[in-house]
């Protein structure tokens, strides 16, 4: 029989760009592929007896489309909006369309980098962020979503 906790599915949203990490400036945002990183997700939430999607997008339309998807669906979302981070207000509205727990991860520090990565317009609607730490950032997120959400269960 499948246990409660069986039944949480966490998603995580990577957002434009983050299908090249690996390649893209390694220095910025470390070695490890979208492959490398969904894996690990993967076999955390086994682990932790969550199910993990996981979905990357270019597009901006294809991630508000992605969020209003899961609506009711799921119990935890993980997103990485890449640049819409700075600049999208329609992502944001579409996640004050969720009333589960939200963690936004940026793998650089977007505080340390240059003045417009300081601002996001995610942080203020998102349950709280992590960034700077790399991919360990996803699977600290990913902890933290799924003891929440069989807190709830
Ligand atoms: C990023 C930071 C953003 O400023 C940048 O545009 C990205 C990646 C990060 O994970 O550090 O694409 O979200």
């Amino acid at each position: 029989m499948e246990s409660p906790s069986e039944k949480q599915t966490i998603l995580v949203i990577h957002g434009p760009n983050l299908n090249m990490l690996g390649k893209r400036e390694p220095e910025v945002y470390g070695k490890a592929t979208l492959d490398d990183i969904n894996t690990a997700l993967k076999e955390t939430g086994k682990r932790l007896g969550v199910r993990v999607e996981t979905f990357q997008s270019n597009h901006e339309g294809a991630i508000v489309d992605k969020i209003q998807e899961i609506m009711n669906s799921h119990q935890g979302l993980i997103i990485n909006p890449g640049a819409y981070t700075h600049t999208s207000v329609a992502i944001r509205d579409a996640l004050l369309l969720l009333s589960i727990p939200v963690v936004e991860v940026h793998l650089s520090n977007i505080y340390k980098r240059e003045p417009f990565r300081h601002h996001s317009m995610i942080a203020g609607v998102a349950t709280g962020q992590i960034s700077g730490l790399g991919s360990d950032g996803y699977i600290l997120a990913l902890e933290f979503l799924a003891r929440r959400s069989q807190a709830a269960a």
